[in-house]
């Protein structure tokens, strides 16, 4: 059982999304705005749609935290639709609903699919749900497991490395002390030159009607060695973190480190080998060996296809007639892979957090920290001088 649970609900357009956390210690300094600060990283992004600009995140944290500080009960947030009252009339809770059903699915969502699966005529049922709004609540309790993880000097941090065809391929990991540069960046990236070829990509794309995917990397800082563990497959930390991205909407393939690269070279290369104190001088790996962090950085790499609400419209089946039909439209970004980072970043934040809590354990923040020291200790110990 994971010992940091957590369960979102809320649909697009619906009054509000809620978070549930369960299972934080005590003691975790716990604050509104720096909430909020990460659900503004989120919003950001060059290519965002009209939706962004109106979203507020208008949170409130309802139970868990008193006094600025955890109490380790359940933490619950409500993050308010600031245009409920456009809405309600499309999202009532009893009354019949206003507005026209959407019959056309589009291709690349949930649209088609969950009509099937619930017997639903109107993708509105399916899509309010799908939609990415959802990672907003993500966000808010992944911020506080990287307040948690911070207490234990581990930080997470994402750049974006591709859009479209523009690529900083053999872009340098960033240091931790970087975050604050990449989030100066429109679209997330470290590189200037780079920046400003994705940002002409997205522009080129939304002229065109069009969408642009891309890749993301996550990187954590300051992991102890050992988390995760080998001994059964759903204890193993790259299953558990390559789990939680892949369920980030759009997300299509995840690398650890090097991966698909080290898959066409020949072993002798693809390894990180140990030196004599124990640690490695690449990270070819990604920062697991064996379904444990090897101490230090795990890097892992998300790729999001491009978004498939177009103007471009794709074609679909008009299901109130049976006809060929072009999809319908709704509100779309061209390009969310700068705000993908930020969701990435939080889910990886909450599977280490869970990783920490499963391997030192505590109720309260200052007993989890004496466990990590103490392990950290024994650990040095066995370095050879
Ligand atoms: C931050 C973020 C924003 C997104 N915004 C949009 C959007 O504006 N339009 C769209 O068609 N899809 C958007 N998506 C992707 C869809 O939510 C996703 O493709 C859809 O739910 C189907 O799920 P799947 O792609 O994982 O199969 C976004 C995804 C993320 C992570």
């Amino acid at each position: 059982m994971a010992h940091l649970r957590y369960l979102t609900a809320g649909e697009s357009h619906g009054r509000a999304l809620v978070a549930i956390l369960e299972g934080l210690p005590s003691g975790l300094p716990v604050s509104v705005k720096a909430i909020e600060d990460e659900l503004v990283r989120r919003r950001h992004g060059y290519g965002r749609g009209p939706r962004m600009k109106i979203e507020k995140d208008a949170l409130e944290i309802v139970s868990g935290v008193r006094a600025g500080l955890s109490l380790g009960s359940p933490i619950a947030i409500v993050i308010n639709n600031s245009e409920w009252e456009k809405w309600r009339h499309v999202m009532p809770v009893e009354d019949p609903p206003a507005g026209n059903e959407l019959t056309r699915p589009r291709p690349g969502h949930a649209d088609l699919v969950g009509m099937l699966k619930y017997d639903f005529t109107d993708a509105r049922n399916v899509l309010e749900r799908a939609s990415a709004r959802e990672t907003a609540a993500r966000v808010a309790i992944g911020s506080l497991a990287k307040a948690l993880l911070r207490e234990l000097d581990i930080q997470v941090l994402s750049h974006v490395v591709q859009i479209g065809a523009v690529s900083s391929e053999e872009a340098a990991v960033p240091l931790p002390a970087q975050g604050e540069t990449i989030d100066g960046s429109p679209v997330r990236c470290l590189d200037p030159g780079t920046s400003e070829a994705m940002v002409r990509a997205i522009d080129e794309a939304q002229a065109q009607g069009d969408s642009l995917g891309g890749v993301i990397e996550v990187v954590a800082f300051g992991l102890p060695p050992g988390l995760g563990s080998h001994v059964h497959w759903d204890r193993k930390i790259d299953g558990r973190i390559a789990g939680a991205l892949m369920a980030v909407p759009a997300i299509k393939g995840v690398e650890f480190g090097n991966a698909f690269t080290v898959a066409g070279q020949p072993g002798s290369v693809s390894h990180d080998e140990i030196e004599p104190d124990l640690t490695r001088s690449t990270g070819r790996a990604g920062g697991t060996e064996g379904g444990m962090t090897i101490g230090g950085t795990v890097r892992v790499r998300a790729a999001m296809k491009p978004l498939s609400t177009l103007k471009k419209r794709l074609r679909t089946v008009d299901l109130s007639s049976g006809q060929p039909a072009e999809a319908f439209q709704e509100r779309t970004d061209a390009c969310a892979v700068p705000a993908a980072g930020v969701v990435c970043e939080a889910v990886l934040a909450l599977v280490l957090a869970d990783a920490v809590l499963e391997m030192f354990g505590g109720d309260t923040v200052d007993d989890l920290k004496a466990a990590h020291t103490r392990y950290l200790t024994r650990v040095e110990e066995r370095r050879p001088r």
